[in-house]
This record gives C-alpha cells, sequence and structure tokens, in this order.
C-alpha cells in the first residue's frame, strides 16, 4: 500500500548531527566580534533558517552595505568549517546509525536535505557519503525550506515518487517544507516548536530525537490517519464518476465533484453553488453547472498532461475530511518519455465561502523540460447536453482575470476571478477568449526542479443580493483581496478544527464505520449553507445532477436532525428556507383547490412543485409518469415535524414565534382541507385517499398510514403550537389568527379530524395496514425479495411492484422510529416482524437502511442493526446500489448519524430532557459525540465495559 514509505530524506543539523552547536559558536563568535547580541535562545529559532536570513536577523535591521554583509557571512562559513573539521563518525546522534542500518536492512534508500552549502563536508566526515542515496543541499534549489523545492528535489534525484518519501526534521520550516512538498515527515524536538506549522497543517506525527526508534515508527508517522481519510491509491477510469463523487469538496457555499484539474474523457465535472437555479426541460429547474474553478492544462515539452495519455507511474489520492482538502499525487510520463511528479492540492475555503484555491507542483524527474500551464475559469460547461450561461464579458484586472455570465432563463449573474501566480519567472501572461479568460505561464525547470502555481478563485452571484451587473465582478474580485494560498489554508484548518469539535462523532472498533460516519458527515457539512437561509440541502448535495439540486423531504426528515443537533444555526438556516417558500406552497394548495400551504414534493428556488411529470423508464424506451408531486403529500407534515424537532431541541422560541408557527399553522390548513370526510353506516371518518407514502413502489393508495398519522399529528400540533402562542406571544397570536383565518370553526374542524381521522393500526394485534388493501395485494416470497440483484420494481415491473407486498423503504416502520416511545412493543414486533421481510433492503430507496438501523435498535437487535447500518454506510463509499455516481445520498447521510445517535447510543428526549440507552453491536467499543440542548453544549461518550456500559458523561 502506498502508505508505506520508500524512501526517507533527512534534515543534517539536529537530525542526523548537532551542527545546531557549531552555528552556534560560529554565529557567537561573530556576533561578539561585531559587538552584536546573540544568544542560544537566538540561535533556536534560526534553524533551518538559511545564511543570509540569518545574519539578517542577528543585525536586527542595522544597516550593512552588501559587501560587509556578504564578508561576515564568509566569516561566520569560515568559523563554522574550522568547527565543522573536528566532527568524526561518533557524533552521529543517538539512534542515526540504528536507523540507518534498519533502512539499509529494509532496502529503503535515504538522502540528506539540508540547507547548509557544508553539507557535502558534513556528510563526508561523517562517513556517510557512500551510503546516501541522494545529497541535496541549499545550492541545489532558489527557493530553501519552508518551500517546498527542496525535498522534491531529493525525492526525484532518489527517483521516488514525493509521497512516498519520510521526511525527518527538526525545524519547523523544515516540516513545512515537507508538508508543502506533499510528504509525510516525522518532526524531532519539543511540541513547542511545530505550534506554528500545526496550526497551518494540523497535527504532525512527532518525537524528541532519535533515540531507539524503530523502522515501523517512520513507518506510522507516513500513514494517513484512517479515521480521517479517504484514499484511492490507483486510478481506475471506469469508477471516476463514482470516485468524482466521493471526493467531492465543498464550503457550504459551493462545492465540486472531485473531477481532475485537467480533465478527463467523460468525466463529470461539476461545480455547483446553492441557489444558482437555472429551468430546463422535463425537471423545470436545475442548478447550474458553474464556470469551473479547477480548469487547467499542462504541457509538458508540448504533451498534454492527462491521465489517458503517458504512462501513470504512481498515483494517489485522498480527501482529508478533518480540513476539507483534497489532495492528488501523480508521476506521469509523457508519450515523449519525459516523467514528471505532480501534486495538487485544493479546497474550497470554508473561512472566506466565495474562494477555492489550488496548488499544483511540477518536478522534472527524468530531465530538463518545459513547462506550460495554462489556467483559468472555464465557462464552456454545461449540465450535460444543456447550456446555461450566456458570457457576457471577461477581462483582467489588479492582477486577476475575471468572467462576467448570466444564466439564459433566470438570470443570475455570475462574477468569477482567479488571480494565478507562479514560483519561478515572470508573472503570467493573460490570454482572454470570450467565456474562458486564462492564465499562462511558461518556465523550463531544470533536472528536479519544481514550479509552484497557486490559484485562488472567487464566485459571487446576484442571487446573493449584490446591485446591479457590474457588481458581481467586482465582488469576486474583491474576495480575493490580499488572501494568500497559505493564509486560507490555515484558515481552513482552523474553521474545520472547530467544525469538527462541534460535529464529529467518534466510534471505536469498527474503522470502516468510523470513516463513513466522518466521511457523510462531512459531505452534509459541505453543502449546508453557512449564512444563506434561502436555501437547503438538495436529495444529491451539491454533488451531482441526480434530482437536479430539488430538496424533498431528505432534508427534514434525515438530514436535519443531525444539524439540529450538532449546528443549530445551520439547520435553522434550512427551515428558514421553507419559510422563504411558504408563497410557492401557498400556490401549490391553491393550485390543487387545498386551503393553506402545501408543500412540493420537490422543491427549489420558488417553493413550487417541480417535480418532473414524466421521466424515462429504467431501459429508456418509454415515459413513465411520475405521480410523487401530484400526490406524495407527507412531506408537508414532515417539515412540521423538523420544526418541532428544533424546537424542542433548540428551545428557539423566537424561531417559533416569528416563522415556525405560521409554517406549521397554515400547513396544518392545508390538512384540513385536504382530509376527505365520508360516512358510513352513521360512522364519520376522515379518509386521505389517493396518496403516495415514503413507499414509492405503490402509487395512488388510500389511507397510508404514514401519511394519515402525520397528518393527525400535525393538526395536533398546530392546536398546541397556537395554544403556545397564544399565551406567550399574544400580538403575534392575533395576526395569524386573522391572516391565516384560524377561525374557531376551523379548529374545530381540526379537532374533528383528528378525532376521526382513519389510522391502520389495530390495537390487539398491534398491526398496521400500510394502507387499505395492502395485504390483499400478491404475496412475494420474502427470499426472492432477499436475493434480487437488483431493484424490485425492475424486475416485477412497475405495475407488478405495485400491485404486490414488497416495499421500496420503510414506511409503517418510519412512522415507529418517529414516535418511537409512543409505540408498545407488541406494536414495535408485529410491524417489524411484518414489513422487514419485505422490504427491498438493498435495491430499494437509500432511505430505508439507516432508519432499519435505528429501528433494529430499538428491537434490541444490535448486530442486524448494524447490517443495515453498514448497507447505508457503503451506498457511496462502496457504490452498492451502483448510482453514486449521481451524487451523494444525503438522507442516507443524515440517517447514519440518527441511527448511531438515536440507535446506537439511544439518545432521545424525554419529559425530563435527554436521556441515553446504548445499544451497540458486538465489535463496537465506544460511541462518542457532542450535541446541544437548549443552549447548552452535552457529551455522550458510552464505553462498552464489562458485559455493560460506562456512560462517561451525558
Ligand atoms: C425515495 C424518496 C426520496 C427521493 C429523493 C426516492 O427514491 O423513494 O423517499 O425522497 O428518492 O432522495
Ligand atoms: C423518486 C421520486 C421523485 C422522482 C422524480 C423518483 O425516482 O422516487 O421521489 O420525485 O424520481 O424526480
Amino acid at each position: 500500500m502506498a502508505e508505506l514509505i520508500k524512501a526517507v530524506i533527512f534534515d543534517l543539523d539536529g537530525v542526523i548531527t548537532d551542527t545546531a552547536e557549531y552555528h552556534y559558536r560560529a554565529w557567537k563568535r561573530l556576533a561578539d566580534e561585531e559587538g552584536l547580541a546573540f544568544t542560544r535562545e537566538d540561535n533556536e529559532a534560526l534553524r533551518g533558517v538559511p545564511r543570509r536570513e540569518s545574519l539578517l536577523r542577528l543585525l536586527k535591521g542595522q544597516p550593512v552595505s552588501e559587501a560587509a554583509m556578504q564578508a561576515m557571512m564568509d566569516r561566520k562559513n569560515a568559523y563554522y568549517q574550522d568547527l565543522l573539521n573536528q566532527i568524526t563518525p561518533t557524533d552521529l546522534l543517538p539512534g542515526v546509525s540504528s536507523l540507518l542500518s534498519q533502512l539499509d536492512t529494509a532496502a529503503i534508500p535515504y538522502a540528506v536535505a539540508s540547507a547548509s552549502h557544508n553539507a557535502g563536508t558534513v556528510i563526508d566526515r561523517l562517513g556517510l557519503r557512500d551510503r546516501l542515496g541522494a545529497l541535496v543541499d541549499g545550492s541545489s534549489v532558489t527557493r530553501q525550506k519552508p518551500f517546498p523545492d527542496l525535498f522534491r528535489y531529493a525525492a526525484a534525484l532518489l527517483d521516488r515518487a514525493p509521497f512516498e518519501c519520510l521526511v525527518v526534521e527538526d525545524a519547523a520550516a523544515g516540516i513545512e517544507a515537507a508538508l508543502a512538498a506533499g510528504m509525510p515527515c516525522l518532526a524531532l524536538g519539543p511540541a513547542q516548536r511545530f505550534v506554528e506549522v500545526e496550526r497551518q497543517f494540523g497535527p504532525v506525527p512527532r518525537r524528541e530525537n532519535l533515540s531507539n526508534i524503530r523502522l515501523e515508527e517512520l513507518h506510522a508517522a507516513a500513514r494517513l490517519n484512517p479515521g480521517w481519510h479517504i484514499i484511492q491509491a490507483r486510478f481506475e477510469p471506469e469508477h471516476q464518476h463514482h470516485m468524482e463523487t466521493v471526493f467531492t469538496t465543498g464550503n457550504g457555499y459551493f462545492c465540486s465533484r472531485g473531477s481532475f484539474e485537467e480533465g478527463h474523457p467523460d468525466d463529470h465535472a461539476l461545480t455547483l453553488a446553492h441557489g444558482v437555479f437555472d429551468d430546463m426541460p422535463i425537471s423545470i429547474t436545475e442548478l447550474a453547472n458553474l464556470p469551473g474553478w479547477l480548469d487547467l492544462t499542462i504541457r509538458i515539452d508540448g504533451a498534454t498532461f492527462r491521465l489517458d495519455q503517458g504512462q501513470v507511474l504512481s498515483f494517489r489520492r485522498y480527501l482529508d475530511l478533518r480540513h476539507a482538502i483534497l489532495r492528488r499525487d501523480v508521476r506521469w510520463q509523457s508519450p515523449q518519455g519525459v516523467v514528471v511528479d505532480l501534486t495538487f492540492e485544493r479546497f474550497a475555503s470554508y473561512a472566506h465561502e466565495h474562494v477555492g484555491a489550488l496548488r499544483v507542483l511540477i518536478t522534472a524527474v527524468s530531465q530538463p523540460c518545459q513547462i506550460e500551464v495554462n489556467t483559468g475559469i472555464d465557462g464552456h460547461v454545461a449540465n450535460g447536453d444543456l447550456l446555461h450561461w450566456r458570457h457576457l464579458d471577461q477581462g483582467e484586472a489588479d492582477g486577476a482575470i475575471w468572467l462576467h455570465s448570466r444564466t439564459r432563463h433566470s438570470g443570475i449573474e455570475l462574477g468569477a476571478a482567479a488571480a494565478v501566480t507562479a514560483s519561478r519567472g515572470l508573472p503570467p501572461e493573460y490570454q482572454l477568449c470570450p467565456g474562458q479568460p486564462a492564465a499562462v505561464i511558461r518556465e523550463t525547470l531544470g533536472r528536479y526542479e519544481t514550479l509552484q502555481v497557486d490559484k485562488l478563485v472567487s464566485y459571487a452571484f446576484s442571487c446573493d443580493r449584490v446591485e446591479g451587473p457590474a457588481a458581481v465582478v467586482q465582488r469576486a474580485l474583491l474576495e480575493l483581496n490580499n488572501l494568500t494560498y497559505n493564509e486560507l489554508r490555515a484558515a481552513q484548518t482552523a474553521a474545520w478544527d472547530a467544525l469538527w469539535a462541534d460535529c464529529d462523532m467518534v466510534i471505536e472498533g469498527d474503522a470502516e464505520a468510523q470513516l463513513a460516519i466522518r466521511f457523510h458527515l462531512f459531505q452534509l457539512l459541505i453543502a449546508a449553507a453557512q449564512r444563506n437561509d434561502r436555501v437547503s440541502i438538495g436529495a444529491k448535495t451539491l454533488s451531482g445532477l441526480g434530482y437536479r439540486g430539488h430538496v424533498f423531504w431528505d432534508t427534514e426528515i434525515f438530514i436535519l436532525p443531525f444539524f439540529i443537533y450538532t449546528r443549530p444555526d445551520l439547520a435553522r438556516n434550512m427551515l428558514m428556507y421553507r419559510y422563504h417558500t411558504l408563497p410557492g406552497a401557498r400556490r401549490k394548495a391553491a393550485a390543487n383547490e387545498f386551503e393553506g400551504a402545501q408543500y412540493a414534493w420537490e422543491s427549489a428556488a420558488t417553493g413550487d412543485e417541480v417535480t418532473p411529470t414524466w421521466v424515462p423508464s429504467f431501459d429508456g424506451k418509454e415515459l413513465v409518469r411520475i405521480w410523487t408531486g401530484d400526490i406524495e403529500i407527507h412531506i408537508t407534515a414532515d417539515i412540521a415535524y423538523a420544526i418541532l424537532q428544533y424546537w424542542s431541541v433548540t428551545g428557539d422560541d423566537a424561531f417559533m414565534r416569528d416563522y415556525g408557527a405560521e409554517i406549521v399553522l397554515d400547513t396544518a390548513r392545508f390538512w384540513g382541507s385536504r382530509a376527505e370526510l365520508e360516512e358510513q353506516d352513521g360512522c364519520r371518518r376522515y379518509a386521505l385517499r389517493d396518496v403516495i407514502g415514503p413507499d414509492e413502489y405503490h402509487d395512488h393508495v388510500d389511507n397510508n398510514v404514514f401519511t394519515n398519522r402525520m397528518a393527525q399529528w400535525h393538526l395536533q400540533t398546530a392546536l398546541k403550537v397556537l395554544a403556545w402562542l397564544d399565551a406567550r406571544h399574544p400580538d403575534q397570536a392575533a395576526a395569524l389568527r386573522q391572516r391565516l383565518d384560524l377561525t374557531e370553526t376551523r379548529l374545530e374542524h381540526w379537532r374533528d379530524v383528528i378525532a376521526h381521522i382513519i389510522i391502520n393500526h389495530d390495537l390487539e394485534t398491534g398491526l398496521m395496514v400500510q394502507f387499505d388493501g395492502f395485504f390483499e395485494r400478491t404475496y412475494i416470497d420474502p427470499q426472492i425479495i432477499a436475493d434480487t440483484d437488483r431493484s424490485m420494481q425492475v424486475v416485477l415491473g412497475i405495475e407488478g411492484a405495485n400491485d404486490s407486498q414488497v416495499i421500496k423503504q420503510a414506511d409503517v416502520i418510519m412512522l415507529l422510529c418517529l414516535f418511537r416511545d409512543a409505540y408498545d412493543h407488541k406494536t414495535w414486533q408485529k410491524n417489524w416482524d411484518t414489513y422487514m421481510p419485505i422490504t427491498d433492503h438493498k435495491y430499494g430507496s437509500s432511505l430505508g437502511p439507516s432508519f432499519h438501523a435505528w429501528a433494529a435498535c430499538e428491537m434490541s437487535r444490535p448486530n442486524e442493526a448494524y447490517q443495515h447500518f453498514m448497507l447505508a454506510a457503503q451506498a457511496d463509499l462502496y457504490d452498492v446500489r451502483g448510482n453514486a455516481g449521481d451524487g451523494i445520498h444525503a438522507a442516507s447521510a443524515g440517517g447514519l448519524w440518527q441511527a448511531v445517535a438515536f440507535g446506537f447510543a439511544g439518545l432521545r428526549i424525554g419529559e425530563h430532557g435527554p436521556s441515553i440507552r446504548p445499544c451497540f453491536p458486538d465489535h463496537w467499543q465506544r460511541v462518542a459525540f457532542g450535541y446541544i440542548y437548549q443552549g447548552e453544549r452535552r457529551a455522550v461518550d458510552i464505553v462498552k465495559e464489562g458485559g455493560g456500559y460506562r456512560i462517561v458523561s451525558e
């Protein structure tokens, strides 16, 4: 595996031998002669710092001519050389000799890379010359540490890809250089020394010195933390769409799929931003693929770098979930035989949400070569075959290029700007091709030399309410002001450390589950708008064109709980989206001749229904009528459910007073008008006929128990909310009564519906009948369902599935979960036994497994819960459903958090506040996570111990 190191690169001073002491003495002598103050502490600060810079620091700003400076440097060096001549092989630092022998035995080559110009002398005196695979010193490169050039030079000289080389360093600048070079490292020395580097890059493996070190420790230092990294060790073009989804990165403002910067045949490169919708046929509206910020062409001696060309000699890509950074290392041989090492690192800045940052390192490995980098903003993008942008103008200003575009139908203005800098040579040349402004860098690299290109790109949109057509461009340009890649990276580390402090979930005893949960929470976090409360998370987040960016009940029932409990501010933004789209919901109700507000099954910018009416069938041969937008009505109650959950967990009365109550009450009016009164044999009952419940294999059904019970609960809740408002905020209550026409007659009608709505729940047996007549449909042997390798809807056909007792996803079982403590064991057991065997767990809806995991915990069946949990956990990472390429299964991602929090940990909010009831699968050892209850931060930490659980904190 690529995680095992193939070479080691040592710094010299302080690592192999302690020349720091000699430096000290030489500087001290010079300082004394010049009457300058110089202490050991000053010397400590000079570790790894080149000679000229050291002298400048020693001079503390004192003006000295260039000639005098040169003379002083020469003198210091002469003193130092004298001291060096006293070095012998016994001056190797403790542990070095043994470590080098271990490396020799393991046939792992090693090199020394030191900024010192005397490195050769020292190595000779230490007797190491013949054992080194390479020796590079300060004269090898122009840019010294902390720049990555020297270490990449050494790696190339050793003929190893940078990421396969471990750097051992005692200086902070050296560690920074190694990390910047894309290399794993081991820091030597006191923790204090590396605080600043760790601030920028995160934790670095460290020990005091090399005493007693074993080779295994070096391998361990190089290993990416398996709990935080999604690693791809090989590029397989047949999985590229799946991997593009997995490697999606973003910041809540925009997300980009993990396509390659340089492109690849048939890739699905995509950058989406919240709210940037444009019209389209059939699905009505969709998020528009933004002009691409990654746009990059690299030519090596004229050959275009792409993985389908030339030869890929090594490849590794990983997503660092901890800091939301995507990195790729490639050693590539051009068709003409030129070998280069390329490292790509990119992230969407969480601290500066308009900005994306990309860094590319190119090192000439086999020979000197000409490099051309052409990179800018690519406006020639489409959603499949559909063009959404009209390009208005492009240009160059303040060292940046910019593009001004407008969506063709919705008229949203986009301003994008890009600033490109290169580590060598002249500033870039600009090419202003229509719709694609770019910066071009041309450079000749000597063998082993590195070119570094940093690119910062920003987006601004008129739907962010920037006034006027020109303003978006200025805003985009402004966003880049005074930013540098390194600063953005440090800010990224800090922002994500803070995010994870709120949101992380620890699972011990199961590495796969641990990584999967973090991955999915990561995918939700990058999709959650930080500041915009007019958008929400779509069923495929911003990671793919599946469902066109539309928002479903997935958000409220599956995704929101995670945010409600960990980042209520972000949850509130998403609930506010429903508030802002109430007018759309009112239009939908009116169009259907109902009262109040009826939420769209699929919702976009305005809240109007955007579910396609027809879509192509599985085989693409015919069009299939989609009824969800017409009759999958439970979403309206699902939204109310989320609001109540938000309110009870956060205690955010202001939200409830100003927005939540209006939503709950106006949507209650919808239910009041939707419920049909039927009088039969002197019996009054209300029915909800012709609906689709969560189980979409069955449409046009009557009295789906999930829908009816949710509607009943909704009306009950509306009455309670109104009573609360009356008591606490009578003015608001009066205003709402007036505006929503909440007369006593209407409330009385609601009570009547509550009392008489049909709930297919047999209290005798506990059985809930999913909808009227469900058990009269054709019985399907559960074994057939368990054994299927395709969706049961494909196996039986749409009509066949509709006529059968086979279900797509949790329906009754979901209802049990949502009101888990309201149902007795008999009801749980009966419905569990009835519905679990006839559910299409694997190929039905991806929304099923996470709820089944939770439900299994309620049934005290943790190992079975685990099977369902893993089915959800693997949906995106292993593409078990074969459609991960379309985008992240966001509901399943949120459902995983619920399965752990509500299921395995058994967190619930009761009358007396939160409580825990753990139920772990056999091999889980610990579950820990934080949440906020009524403004107060709480921690759950459950450790399995002696057949029971120790709940460390609550
Ligand atoms: C599921 C729905 C879900 C939709 C979007 C469908 O396959 O059956 O419940 O809302 O996908 O994720
Ligand atoms: C989903 C529906 C959705 C429809 C159209 C189906 O696959 O199951 O929930 O409304 O696609 O987007």
